[in-house]
């Protein structure tokens, strides 16, 4: 049943949130067990849509996915039945295309059609197909169905025209068991890939480089059984720390890792936000008024895209007109129209470029979110506003954050779901 929130802005927020693991990490994590045969536990995962779905498309290829208590799960990928992914599930979520690094290299052969996901542009796979034919893949697609086979792939190198997160990842994935040495160059650095190698050395991988731009992977004839702990999400801790900043309230984020953001608690500062940083917490302070600041979205180390949405609504409430530049994905602005219905000032200069002119109230809407970060962002947005708002469409924010209301309420916001 369609599920709504329901939420009286203008709460005095208060307290600790714990963050939760990070959906981009465990995700490719579940997808790399299809390397082996043997079992490995993955504990700290985020209980959310994504990862629901996912499992269901593994458990459909015949991969063993017990769970064993709330974030703790058992995946065996013994007897796997077959290599077709079922397009009914893919077409839900888009890290469905990683599998077939893993599935290519231990199999030969995946057939598989082209991935859904958020509608946040375009979002090519040729980057995957260029990498996974210089490994030696051969490929032959009809419509939307793609065919990839091998006699067994072997070690290249592979220079990434442009950066991918997840094509970094598939081709990690499938250069582990492939025959000699692979060379990725232009890859992408991201937190979640330094982790996803360290766990794949740790089972016997032999991977070097990764948080650099180039990746050097000797290729293993096999991995061992392994346990991996999801590393904290550092898109939840950076949206939490900006509703600190946005409410003005003091709100402890623990469970995280602060060093996997550098570059937003340096705009943070500079917005006039105070905050101060642990090992593994964050503590944002009330903050008294806000600066407009520009801002480019980059790949790691650069301020993430995935923030780019929270951030705005931040920027709403700042002195002065700020200048948002997303460089990364295309069709990640039009959110800012419903925040304008909102009571925002932000004009779209191109499909790449807005200008936010703040500060400005916000009221209470109805409003439908439209992808993950754009949804947490209208939630924001509707937590500052003034009277009630109805967020629609909430199984896309489930899509990313774990039971969200609940951490809400907790902080004192008046947030409630309620069926349709
Ligand atoms: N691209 C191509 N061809 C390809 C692959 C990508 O042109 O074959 C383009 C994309 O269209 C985009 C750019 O390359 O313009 C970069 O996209 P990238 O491939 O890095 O993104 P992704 O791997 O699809 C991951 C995260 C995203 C996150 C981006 C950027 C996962 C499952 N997804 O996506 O997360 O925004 O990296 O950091 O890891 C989210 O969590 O809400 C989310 C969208």
């Amino acid at each position: 049943m369609a599920e709504k929130f329901l939420i009286k802005g203008q709460k005095p927020l208060n307290g600790e949130i714990q963050v939760k693991g990070a959906k981009n990490a465990a995700l490719k994590v579940f997808i790399a067990s299809l390397l082996t045969d043997k079992e490995w536990e993955i504990s700290n995962v985020p209980e959310i849509e994504d990862i629901s779905r996912e499992i269901e498309i593994l458990k459909d290829l015949g991969v063993k996915v017990e769970k064993e208590a709330s974030g703790d799960y058992k995946v065996q990928a013994k007897d796997i039945k077959k290599v077709e992914l079922d397009s009914n599930l893919t077409q839900k979520i888009r890290t469905s295309i990683v599998l077939a690094g893993p599935i290519l290299a231990r199999f030969g052969e995946i057939k598989l059609s082209y991935p859904g996901g958020c509608l946040i542009g375009k979002r090519p796979i040729d980057l995957f197909l260029d990498g996974l034919l210089a490994l030696g893949a051969e490929l032959k697609e009809a419509g939307d169905e793609i065919w990839l086979k091998t006699k067994g792939l072997k070690g290249n190198v592979f220079v990434f025209p442009q950066i991918s997160v997840t094509a970094t990842e598939c081709l990690i994935m499938a250069a582990t068991l492939a025959k000699g040495r692979t060379l990725l160059k232009n890859a992408a650095m991201e937190p979640e890939i330094v982790s996803l190698t360290e766990f794949l050395n740790n089972c016997g991988a032999k991977i070097k480089g990764a948080g650099t731009p180039t990746i050097e992977i000797e290729g293993v004839s096999g991995l061992t059984e392994g346990k991996y702990k999801t590393i904290p999400d550092r898109i939840e801790t950076g949206t939490f720390a900006i509703l600190g900043a946005v409410t003005g309230s003091q709100i402890k984020i623990v469970n995280c890792e602060p060093k996997h953001l550098e570059v937003l608690w340096s705009i943070l500062k500079k917005i006039g936000v105070d905050f101060e940083l642990g090992e593994d917490y964050v503590l944002v302070k009330p903050t008294g008024s806000l600066k407009a600041m520009n801002v480019v979205t980059h790949e790691y180390p650069g301020f993430p895209t995935d923030l780019q949405p929270p951030l705005a609504v931040l920027l709403s409430q700042a002195e002065g007109l700020s200048m948002i530049r997303e460089t990364v994905f295309e069709g990640r602005l039009f959110y800012t129209d419903i925040l304008n219905q909102m009571g925002a000032n932000i004009i779209m200069c191109d499909p790449h470029r807005i200008v936010v002119q703040g500060p400005s109230q916000l009221y209470g809407k109805k409003i439908v979110s439209p992808d993950i970060r754009a949804g947490i962002s209208l939630l924001l947005a509707a937590l500052i506003a003034k009277g009630e708002s109805v967020v629609e469409n909430v199984q896309q924010i489930d899509r990313g954050y774990e039971k969200i209301e609940e951490r809400l309420q907790r902080l004192g916001a008046d947030i409630k779901r309620v069926n349709s």
